[in-house]
């Protein structure tokens, strides 16, 4: 990586006193936040790491192959399953990041949550996604097979304080049009 610095960047660095084992690492974010998607989906990876203005040093890693962009957000229109994968980012000032995994799915439901763990007392935000948004309603969130929200017209369910109770396998599912359709589970873990 050295050999790629900017002779001003160099400078900076040598100045500074600084090692490659000083540089921060950079970070992965997702926006939306939700690292399972449907597919048509679009997502964006941002990669905070130390840049300089106009570099385009940012490189970006799927399942540890370089992609393309340069640019410090990497913006996928229309994921679709080949996506799904390890995603890292690293940037002329920064180490690589630690992965972040991104999961496409295929279906007409997904139910999408912040975490999978979460600590007590936190609050869980769960999303029914339905395939390109489509509006779906009679939508019931469940909890081990047993409804525990039900909203008319779609909506994200928050539980506000998270208690060892909320752990659980959990689905959503509603009528798209005159269609009854079920995400899949997932698992939630709550942590004391
Ligand atoms: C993705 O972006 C395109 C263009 O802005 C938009 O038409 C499409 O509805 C978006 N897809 C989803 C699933 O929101
Ligand atoms: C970075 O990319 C922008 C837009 O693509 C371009 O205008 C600029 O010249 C590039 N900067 C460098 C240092 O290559
Ligand atoms: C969808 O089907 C399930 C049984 O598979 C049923 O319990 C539920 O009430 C149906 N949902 C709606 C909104 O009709
Ligand atoms: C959820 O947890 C149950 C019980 O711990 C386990 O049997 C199941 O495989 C898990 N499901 C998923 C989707 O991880």
């Amino acid at each position: 990586m050295w050999q790629l610095l900017l002779p001003t960047t160099l400078l900076l660095l040598v100045s500074a006193g600084m090692q490659a084992e000083d540089l921060p690492k950079a970070v992965v974010s997702l926006e939306p936040q939700w690292n399972r998607v449907l597919e048509k989906d679009n997502v964006t990876l941002k990669c905070q790491g130390t840049s300089l203005p106009e570099d385009n040093s940012t490189q970006w890693f799927h399942n540890g192959k370089l992609v393309s962009s340069q640019d410090s957000s990497y913006f996928i229109a229309s994921v679709r399953v080949k996506d799904s994968g390890e995603y890292r980012c690293q940037t002329l000032l920064s180490t690589r990041s630690d992965p972040v995994q991104l999961e496409v799915h295929n279906g007409w439901l997904l139910l999408q949550a912040s975490q999978w763990m979460y600590k007590e007392g936190d609050c869980i935000h769960l999303r029914c996604h339905s395939w390109k948004n489509t509006p779906l309603h009679k939508v019931t969130y469940l909890q081990n097979g047993k409804g525990k929200k039900y909203f008319h017209q779609n909506s994200d369910f928050y539980i506000p304080k998270a208690t060892a109770k909320d752990s659980g396998s959990y689905f959503c599912r509603g009528l798209l049009g005159s269609k009854n359709v079920s995400s899949e589970s997932v698992n939630i873990t709550i942590i004391q």
